[in-house]
């Protein structure tokens, strides 16, 4: 008796001090995230990172072989560039998206610009607000596929055990073992590090540089800053979007609207196959609601809206001028904001010269051409 209660103590004495080792060998190393260099202008607010993917420069590194690698999806033919493309800030020239097995996508892909400050992830989703959650869907979801790797997981995985990819999995997480978490933190890593803040009106605005935009520009910023033109009222703030959230700011403004693009019935009905908002929340009020996207290099983003259904910034602003699209104008969920306006050739020409001014060919030459073959 006496020797068993002896051994159980020293087992246990034993257990803490394996556990109390363990735990302090699994202790993250302290990392001030800040220490990661965002590029950000002077002043500006780191974006938030969840505690346990804090960036790394080496994360970054392996998360974009990643990105561009069509290993990533089951049958080789597809990866997350294929669809984001960097010359088009990481959209695409398409309507809607395609697949990996030319299933097509019900919506536009989206542009991955300051993604890492966005509070809501996608098109229209309120519960969507880690880049490590959303990343899951193109890698893994069904219906529509994307990458398609479900069902196909060990052999999506074993690709990554090649090449120098153990060498980059050592650097960015101490271990050279390819695995799903590691693969989805890295991948998020990078998708964080695309900020883009270089733009002729960033050098206007942040920069005190006044000769960095052109007058027509000016004036169009004033049209888009105006009660007049609205448009401020859902793209605002940095980065022209209202869903955004920053180490000085964690007010979640719901930026989902309905701009009138739709009305298939009298009471504001989208078609079936795109509700947005209410798809989500169920609420009848959501309906037809998406999130306002940011602004920044929408010049190189074309085709626009959740489907892609407006080709052209000309075709934007006229939709905006007639307060909304066919039966969409007399949609009773429309936001008040879309109540349209009268608009003179110039002032149209003065706003698209702004929305242009967003451009930043800084982050799209710096992007685009990525080495694939040094890799
Ligand atoms: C088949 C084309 C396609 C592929 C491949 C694809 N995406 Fe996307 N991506 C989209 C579409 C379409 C959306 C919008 C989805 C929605 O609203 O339901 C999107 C949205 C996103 C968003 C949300 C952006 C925001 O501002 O909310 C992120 C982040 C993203 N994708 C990252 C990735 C990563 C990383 C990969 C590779 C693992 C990837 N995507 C692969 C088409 C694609
Ligand atoms: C009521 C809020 C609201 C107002 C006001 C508003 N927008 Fe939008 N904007 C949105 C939403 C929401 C979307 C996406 C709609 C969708 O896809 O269903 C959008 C989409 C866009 C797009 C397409 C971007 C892309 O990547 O597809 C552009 C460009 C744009 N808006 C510019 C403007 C301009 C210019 C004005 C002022 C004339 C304006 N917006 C006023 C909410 C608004």
């Amino acid at each position: 008796m006496a020797l068993n209660m002896f051994v159980i103590r020293w087992v246990k004495v034993g257990f803490y001090f394996i556990l109390s080792s363990f735990l302090f060998a699994c202790k993250p190393p302290a990392f001030n995230q800040n220490e990661y260099d965002w590029k950000l202008p002077k002043g500006f607010p780191s974006p938030l990172v969840p505690l346990d993917n804090p960036m790394s420069a080496a994360k970054v590194a392996l998360g974009k072989k990643l990105f561009f690698d069509e290993g990533l999806s089951f049958n080789q033919s597809t990866s997350c560039a294929s669809c984001h493309q960097p010359q088009f800030a990481f959209s695409e020239p398409k309507k809607t998206a395609v697949g990996s097995t030319g299933q097509r996508h019900r919506r536009n892909t989206q542009s991955l610009v300051n993604v890492a400050y966005n509070s809501n992830l996608t098109w229209a989703h309120s519960g969507l607000n880690q880049i490590e959650q959303q990343i899951l869907i193109p890698m893994f979801s069904e219906n529509p596929i994307e990458l398609g790797i479900t069902g196909h997981e060990n052999a999506v995985l074993q690709r990554f055990e090649k090449q120098n990819y153990p060498k980059l999995f050592e650097n960015a997480f101490d271990d050279s073992q390819a695995t799903y978490d590691k693969i989805v933190k890295a991948l998020a890593s990078y998708v964080r590090s695309l900020t883009s803040f270089a733009s002729p009106f960033d050098e206007y605005a942040y920069q005190n540089n006044d000769g960095a935009m052109s007058d027509a520009a000016k004036r169009g910023m004033e049209l888009f800053f105006s009660e007049k033109f609205e448009c401020f009222h859902c793209h605002g703030g940095v980065n022209f979007t209202q869903s955004s959230q920053h180490e000085n700011q964690r007010l979640d403004l719901r930026p989902f609207h309905n701009t009138g693009l739709y009305s298939v019935d009298e009471k504001g009905a989208y078609p079936v196959y795109d509700q947005g908002l209410i798809e989500v929340t169920l609420q009848p009020h959501d309906m037809g609601k998406f999130r306002a996207p940011t602004l920044r290099n929408v010049e190189v983003s074309a085709p626009y809206m959740h489907d892609g259904s407006l080709a052209t910034l000309d075709d934007v602003i006229e939709f905006y001028a007639a307060g909304g699209r066919g039966q969409g104008i007399a949609n009773p969920l429309k936001s008040p904001f879309l109540a349209g306006f009268d608009l003179q050739l110039e002032q149209k020409q003065d706003l698209i010269a702004f929305l242009q001014s967003l451009t930043d060919h800084h982050f799209l030459n710096s992007n685009s051409n990525y080495p694939l073959a040094s890799l």
